[in-house]
């Protein structure tokens, strides 16, 4: 629109991708640190850009946060062009409920008048669990949904607040911060160079999988998440959309 030319915006779209190593990014005026709206703004983005890649019938994972639950607020049955199935990404990663992916994947089924699967998963679970649960028939088939989505939609976090956000154990907490963690995306924390260096275990969507989804999304903004952004983004797929806000763009740039 003339008012992003008049703005810079698309300009600013074209710096980051080049600087991020990303073939999309999308920005919306303001800073959602700020400004409340802006986090509609980055919904209402999501619900387009959704809308923009669903032929046909779609299996969508999701993740939970206060972000993607603007999307699913944003979202209404005409992004859907055939049937659609809302799917969790990963079991419960010790998030509020209402900032759960179970909840938000119910929301958005509600709101695109279709359908959506939950993951009944503990928060964290040991090796020898994860393995017995894993082959729970209702789990197991969830798990082959969320392995075979062909769009995966997604929140970025900054890593100590999604720590202190989440029931992070103390020794957990103290090796987060040791290792210098500056972002989170669905259980995994990620230092400056993009390195895993803790992990929620938990059942799902691995970091491993997401070479195989065609489609993915990454909403994320306010500057506080700058540096959780950037470092996530070095180990994401090139393919990766980057929904962001002026705030976070301004400081990546
Ligand atoms: O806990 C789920 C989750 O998607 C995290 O992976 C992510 O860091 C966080 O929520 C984002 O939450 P918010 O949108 O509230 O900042």
């Amino acid at each position: 629109s003339v008012m992003r030319e008049v703005t810079g915006i698309n300009e600013m779209e074209q710096l980051l991708q080049r600087k991020l190593g990303i073939n999309r990014v999308i920005i919306v005026a303001g800073d959602s640190d700020h400004s409340p709206w802006v986090k509609k703004e980055l919904g209402l983005a999501t619900a387009n850009c959704m809308k923009s890649l669903l032929k046909g019938n779609n299996i969508i994972a999701v993740n939970g946060g206060t972000t993607m639950s603007s999307v699913a607020e944003a979202l209404t049955p005409s992004i859907a062009d055939g049937e659609l199935l809302f799917v969790p990404a990963r079991g419960g990663i010790g998030e509020d409920v209402k900032n759960q992916a179970n909840t938000i994947c119910s929301m958005m089924a509600d709101h695109t008048a279709s359908k959506h699967r939950v993951l009944y998963a503990p928060d964290e679970v040991s090796e020898e669990m994860y393995k017995s649960i894993s082959t729970d028939p209702r789990i197991s088939e969830v798990l082959k949904l969320i392995r075979s989505a062909n769009l995966l939609v997604h929140g970025i976090g900054e890593a100590l607040t999604m720590a202190n956000r989440r029931n992070t154990s103390k020794s957990d907490l103290e090796k987060i911060k040791n290792a210098e963690a500056v972002g989170e995306a669905f259980g995994y924390y990620f230092n400056e160079d993009g390195e895993v260096v803790h992990k929620v275990q938990t059942i799902g969507l691995r970091l491993e999988d997401l070479s195989t989804v065609p489609n993915i999304i990454a909403v994320a903004g306010g500057a506080s998440k700058s540096k959780a952004i950037r470092a996530y983004l070095k180990e994401a797929p090139t393919s990766t959309i980057l929904i962001t806000d002026e705030g976070a763009a301004k400081k990546l740039i």
